[in-house]
């Protein structure tokens, strides 16, 4: 695996690349890799030539009172599970090279940033939208992989690229979960194991969610009484929010008719976590060939 830090290099090596035909995967992460990371390497090495993975904790994405200097960083580890997952190349740049001195120009995904996360982390989505534009602009991949949990940034970078024309392909890879159905997270890391018993509200919240829209429940005010009983029964998950959308426009879904996107978010102690669930009604599903 190669490794690189100049975003000059990178984008040499990728243009090489390039002109040779190879076809580029591009999987950005903020390090401290999941089984969830990996699987989004897995499906980018299956799809592609070359993967180029990206570590970069972005400043530009966490709000003042939120945990840039804490998140965790595993470079030894990380590095060992991209080489063993056959990534070609580590872009690895210090912020420096991502914001030079005097850098002043933001994207800004107007609407998509404003619902779900957007409410509780202003500013968050355009610091996503930057640094995604930034990178891609160095890698220059053909395909751009995102994980579905971070549904809302998905849907944001998604209308990025259709807008801007940039001309990558954005797939979504499943939610991977551990085996009681937490969301894999980093932050998943600072749960103590009470603090992990409660954030798996969040998860029973969106099954039983899906399980009344099996028994026929076609409201969502329905469905968020329903997701609040059950966060009731876990008092150390203070929620956020917990919303039935559009999964491509975001905007609030009354009733559920096809398919639609339960966003849900919470803190346990000081750690904010998000979860998701794509449900639709039975027809729906059928009509869609889904499971
Ligand atoms: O999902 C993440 O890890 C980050 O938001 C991303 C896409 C790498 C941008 O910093």
């Amino acid at each position: 695996m190669i490794e690189r830090t100049r975003p000059r290099a990178v984008s040499a090596i990728c243009e090489t690349w390039r002109a040779q035909g190879r076809r580029i995967a591009f999987v950005p992460t903020m390090g401290a890799l999941h089984a969830g990371h990996l699987s989004l390497v897995r499906r980018a090495r299956r799809d592609a030539d070359r993967v180029v993975t990206s570590i970069f904790v972005n400043p530009l994405q966490f709000g003042p009172r939120e945990d840039f200097a804490r998140y965790p960083r595993a470079l030894a580890r990380d590095r060992a599970l991209l080489r063993a997952h056959g990534v070609d190349l580590l872009f690895r740049p210090a912020v420096g090279d991502i914001y030079p001195a005097g850098d002043a120009t933001r994207v800004q995904v107007t609407g998509l940033d404003q619902p779900l996360c957007g409410r509780s982390r202003p500013g968050h989505f355009t610091g996503v939208a930057t640094v995604v534009l930034k990178l891609l602009e160095i890698v220059r991949p053909h395909v751009l992989w995102l994980g579905q949990k971070d549904a809302q940034q998905a849907a944001i970078v998604e209308r990025m690229v259709r807008d801007l024309r940039l001309g990558v392909r954005v797939r979504r890879a499943p939610i991977v979960r551990d085996r009681d159905g937490l969301a894999l997270s980093s932050r998943n890391a600072y749960l103590s194991p009470a603090e992990r018993a409660q954030a798996l509200g969040l998860w029973r919240g969106l099954q039983a969610a899906r399980a009344a829209v099996r028994r026929r429940t076609r409201s969502a005010a329905v469905l968020r009484r329903v997701v609040k009983a059950v966060w009731r029964s876990h008092p150390g998950l203070r929620p956020d929010y917990m919303e039935v959308v559009d999964p491509r426009t975001l905007e609030p879904a009354a009733a559920i008719r096809g398919r639609v996107l339960i966003a849900v978010a919470g803190y346990v102690g000081r750690t904010r976590l998000i979860d998701n669930l794509l449900v639709a009604p039975p027809a729906a599903r059928r009509r869609r060939g889904a499971a």
